[in-house]
Parts: C-alpha cells; structure tokens; sequence
C-alpha cells in the first residue's frame, strides 16, 4: 500500500483507501485465489509476448517470468502472504512481483487489464476442470463396464413406473448408464472445444494500441484461437454457463443411480451390497448398513444446478463490458466443480465395490408376470391373434394365475387352453425370464449377445 493509504495499483486519483466494509465486500482473494496457476501462467505468456513485439525489453520479461516461477512456488508451498487489501488474485501476485524484481513489474501489465485478464484465467481454469470431469467419467464408465461384463446375461427385472415390467439383463442396465455417461463426456466436450478462444488482448474492452500478438499468447495457452471480439472476449461467461449445464446434466444422470443403488441395497430388494467402503452404520440400530454415499451424491445435484441458476442469474440483464457483478462468477463455479469431481469419484468406486447378487435378481424378475408381454407376442407370433386380442387373452391368463396365486408358467395346458383354444405347449419356450431376455436381440435390446457386443464397442471407445 503507498502511503496515503490508497491502492498501488489504481491509487492515483485517491485520497483515501476504501472503507473495511468496500474492502470485505469488493475482496475476492479469499476464494479467487484458486486461480494461481492460470493467472501466473498467463502474465509469463503476456510477459514473453511483450518482448517478442518490442513493447518491453527482454531484460524485464525475462525477470517478469523468473518472479512469477518465484510467486508460483511460494504459493505452492503455502506461505505466500494474501491480502484482501490487494482485492484479488491479479492484484496479489503483481504486487509480489513487484517486491521480488522491483521496477520490471509494472510493466507486465501493458496492453492488459483485469477484465481480459480475469477472463483468460478462468476459462484457462474451467478447461482443466471439463479435462479432469472427463478423466472421471470415463473412470465411472469403466467400472461400470466391468460390472456389465460380469453380469451380462444375468436377469433382473426391468422396471416401468417401479413396476415390474420385463425382464432385462444387468449388463444391459449397467450399459445404460455408459451411455448417459458418455453423452456427458460430449457435452463437455462441446463445451471445451467452444470455450477455447483466448480472450488475453482485449485489454479493458476495446482492445489496444499496442502491436501485440494475440495469435502468440492464445497458442501459448493452448487455446485454438484469439477471441474475435474484445467487447465479447471480456464480457463472456457462457463457457462456465456450459460447464455448469453439462454438469447438472451428469449430476442429474449420478443421483438417478444413486437412487438405484439405494433402492437395490434395501432388505426389500436385495439386488446389490454395497461395500462396507462406501457405506456407514447406525449409532442406535446395529443391524443397519447405510448406503451413504448413494444419498449424498443424490442430493449434490442440487449444488450444482443451483450454481448454474447462480451464475445465469448475475448474467442476466448485464450491459456490455465489464461489471463488478461477474466478480460473483467464480465461486459457485468452483464450488460446482469440486462437487462434480467428487461425486463422480465416490460413485466409480460404489460402483466398483459392489457386489450384485444375481439370485435375488432372478427370483424378483420371476415374479410379478414379468414375461406376460413375451406371451402376448407369442400369440401373435404363433397363433396369429391381432396383437390387441393377444393383451386381452394374455391380460385374463395374468389374472387366472393371480387368483391361483402362481406365475404364468406355472398355469396348466387346460387352464392356458380354457382361456384360449389355440395355446399350445410351445408356449412354454417363451415363458421363463432368461427366454425371455434372450429373445430380445433387437438392435439395442437386452439379450446377453447384444449387451456383450454393446461393451466390446465401449471397451474400444475407451481404450480399456
Ligand atoms: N478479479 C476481478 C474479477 O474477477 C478482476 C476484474 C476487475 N476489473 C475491474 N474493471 N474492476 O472480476
């Protein structure tokens, strides 16, 4: 801070510094902070650009970038001394420099200002997030891939209004998931290969008169491009809005299977046990095993939407540049990240530990006329009944075996043929559960073969 109490950076026309509460509520070092990296990575690509062009010397590029390697290795090892009073990360790390290489540092900031430079930042540190998110999907998807692999032909009951409805194969349920998944990954994908324009250059809005080389900087920073317009380069967040959306989309597509396990670990089904890893215990009822980390990335969906609204909400009804509003940017993106991350880790290793248990499947897709449909099309097939008159007859078979209180291949030939003359007793074939998933070969259908198919196609996709 200069002496009169102002800000060294902007303090030429102030008398005074700010009040604490201007301080508390303008300060983002607290959570900007996070951006160290990318911010020190794009002040040594400006520095070297600079010199490239002639605007500064070598001399003091060169000391520029060997301060910054210096501020980047004292905020890594922990000691580097934040202060609000510097409002931010840019702020921060310049004033550092300042002390560490003197004079040299105030020229960094040539033909920069925060607002470009506060963007770079942050699409630099989104993009590492979408990279990591990637990272744990295809994660996720690989566990999910060896369970499918496991049970691809075993039976489970597949569900329409959780009611049962035919009977499916695990591997073909797990390879539901691979493909939501892996709509995720594209989304993100998406994102990534728009948000990867460099907006350093645009300086506070309207560019520079300085010769730079934006082309320079963007590769240095492995963007694809310069941004084409510095009134949008600055003023853009729609690539944390992406983020934020693909990721509620995929959190959306976590809690659905978090709901599944849920249900598939309760004493009422018994489809899956969660390992013990993932699970925690009741202080008052000893027999129980909670499926904890299911519930909890069921609900974390709600963080990370919610940031989204957040951020479309500070957004919304901004004029073009720059406003101290896309300050309120940041931490909810940050906070959306961290959970998305963690709620794909605790998932890929739910999903890992836990052990499906094909008997009780087996016996649940059995029960509750699960292969009524496979008899009605039989009858179709076979007898030569319209399709309407075959749910009517199979619908009064249904009904004969609830009253008898037994499954549908458990009705006689004189109880089938009571209900319709031409039932023979080939319709047998088509009655138990594994006949039925194994008669389902259509294209993206259940059977054991084109599951089996489905995960040799994904097993290339990945790599794994
Ligand atoms: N750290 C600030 C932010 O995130 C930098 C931009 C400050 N720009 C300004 N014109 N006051 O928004």
């Amino acid at each position: 801070m200069s002496e009169t109490g102002s800000n060294s950076m902007w303090g030429g026309r102030f008398a005074t510094g700010p009040d604490a509460i201007m301080e508390a509520i303008n300060a983002s070092i607290g959570f900007d902070r996070r951006l160290f990296r990318q911010d020190i990575e794009g002040s040594r690509a400006h520095a070297l650009m600079l010199a490239r062009q002639g605007i500064i010397s070598d001399t003091d590029a060169g000391a520029i970038r060997e301060g910054l390697l210096t501020v980047l290795s004292e905020i890594e090892a922990g000691n580097f001394p934040f202060s609000a009073a510097l409002e931010d990360i840019h702020m921060n790390v310049e004033a550092r420099l300042r002390e560490i290489v003197g004079e040299a540092a105030g020229r960094l900031h040539t033909a920069r200002s925060r607002n470009d430079q506060v963007a770079t930042d942050f699409r630099l540190w989104v993009r590492d997030q979408i990279d990591a998110a990637l990272g744990g999907i295809a994660a996720l998807q690989r566990a999910l891939l060896a369970q499918a692999e496991a049970g691809a032909g075993w039976v489970m009951p597949g569900f329409t209004h959780l009611q049962t409805a035919q009977p499916v194969t695990w591997g073909h349920h797990m390879l539901a998931y691979v493909e939501m998944l892996g709509r995720d990954a594209g989304r993100l994908s998406d994102a990534r290969a728009r948000m990867n324009e460099c907006p350093l250059g645009a300086a506070a809005l309207a560019g520079t008169s300085f010769p730079i080389d934006r082309e320079m900087t963007a590769a240095a920073l492995g963007f694809d491009r310069p941004c084409a317009n510095s009134l949008d380069a600055v003023s853009d967040r729609d690539f944390a809005l992406e983020f934020l959306a693909a990721a509620s989309v995929c959190a959306m597509h976590l809690s659905r299977l978090a709901e599944e396990l849920v249900i598939w670990s309760s004493a009422q089904f018994r489809f899956v046990a969660l390992s013990d890893r993932f699970s925690t215990g009741s202080s008052i009822m000893p027999q129980k095993k909670n499926p904890d980390a299911a519930e909890l990335i069921r609900a974390k969906i709600g963080r990370i939407v919610g940031a989204n609204v957040a951020l479309l909400m500070v957004m919304k009804g901004l004029p073009l540049a720059y406003s101290k509003d896309m300050k309120e940017d940041k931490e909810q993106v940050f906070d959306a990240a961290d959970t998305l991350m963690l709620a794909l880790a605790a998932m890929e290793g739910m999903v890992r530990d836990m052990q499906a248990r094909p008997d009780a499947m087996e016996a649940a897709a059995s029960a509750g006329f699960s292969t009524a449909t496979d008899l009605a099309d039989w009858l179709v097939r076979e007898a030569g009944l319209p399709f309407r008159e075959a749910h009517h007859v199979t619908g009064a078979l249904v009904a004969r075996a609830e009253a008898l209180g037994c499954d549908l291949p458990d009705l006689s030939m004189d109880e089938m043929r009571a209900v319709h003359p031409a039932i023979t007793e080939a319709v047998y074939g088509v009655l138990g559960v594994h006949n039925s998933v194994a008669s389902r070969t259509s294209l993206g259908g259940t059977a054991p073969g084109r599951v089996r198919e489905q995960i040799a196609l994904w097993r290339e996709r990945l790599g794994a």
